[in-house]
């Protein structure tokens, strides 16, 4: 199987965690995209979506679900999202993309994250993808440094992320600071203190909030952790 196919199998799985006649939570990337396909055949028995990115809402709306601002939506079952890297016990990093701000946002409204990958997202420990930080452009440096301050190994370095040239722009107007080299001993210790930096909108780990079910794809079928 392919590693699309195997995206295709847990977004399939994942329609079973839709609720009819309620709103859904959709993540962003390549996994979620599949997961959109899906959700469109069965899109007239939801009410609509949440999109944690303006190219999920695009995609969304081209296949006519209806897409609602999250200040219009006061709770939803599940949030569906894929994941550069999961552990065993649900923390993740996210953000390969470039919308874990977003994300993290349409996540913590949803009472249930569930995350769906394929099985090579399963780490034991996090840190070989590099884990985004979202910033404010006019706190680079700042940011940068404070970062650099944590000493978070002797492999560590931050690149500004680029896409076409120049630096990567994210829907919220931010730039983009990947961490390379990290071995994250600490998923929740880690996420609370980068939060903690002036200048910083979010971090990709999502570890105090991680995710409550995950659906890996595996050539020999679709595995539930819970
Ligand atoms: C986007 C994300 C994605 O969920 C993550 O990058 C995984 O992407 P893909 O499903 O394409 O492997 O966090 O910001």
């Amino acid at each position: 199987m392919t590693q699309d196919e195997l995206k295709q199998a847990v977004a399939r799985e994942a329609i079973k965690y839709v609720v009819d006649g309620e709103i859904v939570g959709v993540g962003t990337g390549s996994t979620a995209n599949f997961f959109i396909d899906e959700l469109a055949k069965i899109k007239d028995s939801i009410k609509g979506a949440v999109a944690s990115s303006e190219a999920t809402a695009e995609r969304l709306r081209g296949h006519g679900i209806d897409v609602f601002e999250l200040n219009q939506v006061a709770r939803m079952s599940v949030y569906i999202d894929g994941a550069d890297e999961i552990t065993a016990q649900g923390a993740m990093i996210k953000g390969g993309g470039g919308a874990l701000t977003r994300e993290k946002i349409v996540a913590s409204v949803a009472e249930k994250f569930i995350c769906i990958a394929d099985a090579s997202k399963l780490v034991k420990t996090l840190g070989k993808f590099p884990l985004p930080v979202e910033v404010i452009p006019m706190a680079q440096s700042a940011v940068a440094r404070q970062l650099m301050k944590l000493n978070l190994g002797p492999d560590c370095e931050i690149e500004l992320r680029f896409k076409d040239g120049k630096p990567f722009i994210t829907d919220n107007g931010c730039i983009i600071l990947d961490i390379i080299g990290l071995k994250i001993a600490d998923p929740v210790a880690l996420e609370a203190q980068i939060n903690q930096i002036t200048g910083v909108v979010s971090v990709g780990l999502f570890a105090k909030q991680g995710a409550n079910v995950c659906l890996l794809g595996a050539p020999d079928g679709v595995k539930t952790m819970n």
